[in-house]
């Protein structure tokens, strides 16, 4: 299993702030690519991704929003169809369905919640899971060892916030893609490849 945590300081916490228009609608078109690029092969779906979506933007910070989508039984009962075209119908489904103080399973295998980035991160860490910052400035991933059940943390078109990525830096690894500033949903693609090549 491998985890990402896309984090987005502008990515709405309402259903009613996601629009036609998802660039306008708080960049929420970046989280609909990070979806695709997350979960989607070519005429597969990917089994082994789970996806946390950290949405702060307005007007009710911080959701977390998490994707591990059901791929068996009956579509409509057992799973829902994930479709390329309408990522933004499902995250603003799920925003819609916010409950306080629950975590709410919107579809199989899609979960909804108010939690902050760092409670997020402390606690995937206190599972014993390898934690690693996606940052140009990190360490080249290609000579970085990778144990199983890795997760790597991402930021939107701003990148990570320095409050947080302060406190980040005590627990999680800076590792770097290459040279270039890559959209987050490209780098989600590169990292998958790079753990799919290594067998984890
Ligand atoms: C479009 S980039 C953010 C650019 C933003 N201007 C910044 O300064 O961080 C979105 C995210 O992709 C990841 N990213 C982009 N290029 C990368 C690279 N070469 N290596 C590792 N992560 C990268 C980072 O996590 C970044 O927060």
């Amino acid at each position: 299993m491998r985890e990402f945590i896309y984090y987005s300081r502008t990515a709405p916490t309402a259903g009613r702030y996601i629009t036609e228009d998802l660039q306008a609608s708080g960049r929420i078109d970046i989280a609909v690519h990070s979806v695709i690029a997350s979960f989607f092969l070519s005429h597969k779906i990917r089994t082994d991704v789970r996806l946390h979506l950290l949405f702060a933007g307005p007007p009710e910070p911080v959701k977390h929003l998490e994707l591990f989508p059901k791929t068996d039984g009956k579509t409509g009962v057992d799973k829902i169809y994930l479709g390329k075209k309408d990522v933004s119908g499902i995250l603003r489904k799920m925003l819609f369905k916010y409950k306080p103080g629950i975590k709410n399973e919107v579809f199989p295998g899609y979960w909804i919640e108010k939690k902050n980035f760092m409670q997020l991160v402390e606690e995937l860490s206190n599972q014993d899971k390898k934690l690693f910052i996606l940052d140009p400035d990190g360490e080249d991933i290609r000579k970085v060892e990778i144990p199983d059940n890795p997760v790597f943390i991402l930021g939107d078109h701003k990148g990570l916030p320095s409050k947080e990525y302060k406190r980040l830096a005590k627990i999680a690894t800076p590792v770097t893609i290459g040279p270039k500033t890559y959209f987050a949903s490209q780098t989600i693609a590169v990292v998958q490849n790079e753990l799919d090549r290594r067998g984890i």
